[in-house]
């Protein structure tokens, strides 16, 4: 039967493949460690719980809610912005709040892409970048992940060859999956290029906090004038560990954010009041929370820099993010990623994502995610030297991607 025109756009889901062969390990006993997710694991912070948990007995809470997100929800996003950035916003014209930012990036794209709409998008990267504008019906150009003169290149190129024009360019620092960060420097170029060009920048700062050096990440909004054709996204799903409560935020551009508003007063109410109540206590109240979950993951990439480095896998230790980025062992290297983070689930019960998902430029790599405990992250260290120390002997089983072909 012929797919629909816009799930034919959308290839079956490399990390499934991965998920589908960790659940067959599982089901036969084995013990999993998945570092193959992006979902955090630390709880909540009590105090936004508890919020939650009071505000939702009033019955008045239960009806609609706000398609843009209730007026104190946006005006502690702006206040966030004004403390952390230095960028003063208008909570009623400039911050819009969206369930999750994975929403909000949607449906932007859905709102400002007409089709055939050429945009630019760092490869490898998170899927959502290039899949919600190819769910929107554009085409899509790669730029380099990696901040720094290749993305000018590659930028000029596009605007001479791309035809039409690029509408957008994303940026994604810190990125997922390559834990990449830009300076402020960086984003100066990029908006001066995008200014010259009338280009939009979609700019996603999901981890806005959660870095491990002196400097804090960036807000692309911090460079003057960035405003006139910026939106940028940030999320309380790492912030506060609330991934499954479904908040995050569009600030910046008035029409791109009225054009994302209009788009979502058609298609939802609002997250749930509650919840919206509850994330408006987290982002006005204490930020210790934040701290500890920053030292947390800290901790974690320390371990597993350290202890996979012992194991004879020597991983860059990423400066921010929640992902390591690391390249597959040279002698692995030709299998590709999918099938390295198919022999590491099954040699040595070690749940990876395969770069490839990300992108054809992530095939050399694997994200490992600092989702699991230190003592699990030991565990799978130790799995790991026993797999590369076995490995010449037990890789005769593993068939090379190019050899199935
Ligand atoms: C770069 C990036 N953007 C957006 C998201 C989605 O976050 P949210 O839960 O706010 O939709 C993620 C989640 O992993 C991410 O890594």
């Amino acid at each position: 039967m012929e797919e629909f025109h816009k799930t034919r756009r959308l290839p079956p889901y490399v990390f499934e493949q991965v998920n589908k062969l960790k659940a067959a390990a599982r089901a036969q006993g084995a013990d999993i460690i998945d570092l193959g997710m992006g979902n955090p694991d630390l709880p909540t912070p009590p105090h936004i719980v508890e919020k939650l948990t009071e505000v939702v007995q009033d019955p008045r809470t239960h009806r609609y809610s706000a398609s843009k997100g209730i007026t104190g929800l946006r005006k502690a996003q702006a206040a966030y912005y004004e403390r952390r950035f230095g960028v003063k916003l208008n909570p009623n014209t400039q911050v819009v709040a969206t369930l999750g930012s994975k929403e909000g990036f949607a449906n932007m794209a859905q709102a400002i892409t007409a089709p055939g709409d050429v945009v630019l998008s760092p490869n490898p990267s998170y899927p959502i970048h290039t899949f919600g504008f190819l769910m929107a019906g554009a085409a899509i150009r790669a730029i380099p992940a990696e901040p720094g003169p290749e993305v000018f290149h590659a930028l000029e190129r596009a605007v001479i060859h791309s035809v039409p024009k690029p509408i957008a360019v994303i940026m994604c620092y810190p990125a997922n999956p390559t834990a990449y960060m830009a300076d402020l420097e960086f984003y100066k170029d990029v908006v001066a290029f995008a200014r010259k060009h009338d280009i939009f920048i979609l700019s996603d700062l999901a981890y806005s906090e959660i870095y491990f050096g002196d400097t804090p990440p960036p807000s692309m909004l911090q460079v003057p004038g960035a405003i006139e054709v910026t939106a940028e996204f940030t999320s309380l799903s790492k912030t506060f560990s609330m991934p499954g409560w479904r908040v995050g935020f569009a600030v910046g551009n008035e029409r791109l954010l009225a054009a994302l508003a209009r788009v979502k007063s058609y298609l939802d109410y609002g997250a749930f009041t509650p919840i919206q109540v509850a994330a408006t206590a987290a982002l006005n109240g204490p930020e210790d929370c934040i701290v500890e979950m920053r030292n947390t993951y800290k901790r974690r990439r320390d371990v597993l820099v350290e202890s996979f480095g012992r194991a004879g896998w020597n991983i860059p230790a990423p400066e921010a993010s929640m992902f390591a980025w690391a390249p597959i062992p040279e002698k692995f290297r030709a299998l590709g990623s999918l099938e390295f983070s198919k022999l590491l689930l099954e040699k040595a019960e070690i749940a990876v994502a395969p770069g490839i998902g990300f992108g054809e430029y992530g095939d050399d790599y694997v994200r490992i995610g600092l989702v699991e405990n230190e003592k699990r992250l030991r565990q799978a260290a130790r799995n790991l030297r026993r797999f590369l120390e076995t490995a010449d002997e037990t890789l005769h089983n593993v068939v090379p991607v190019s050899a199935a072909r």
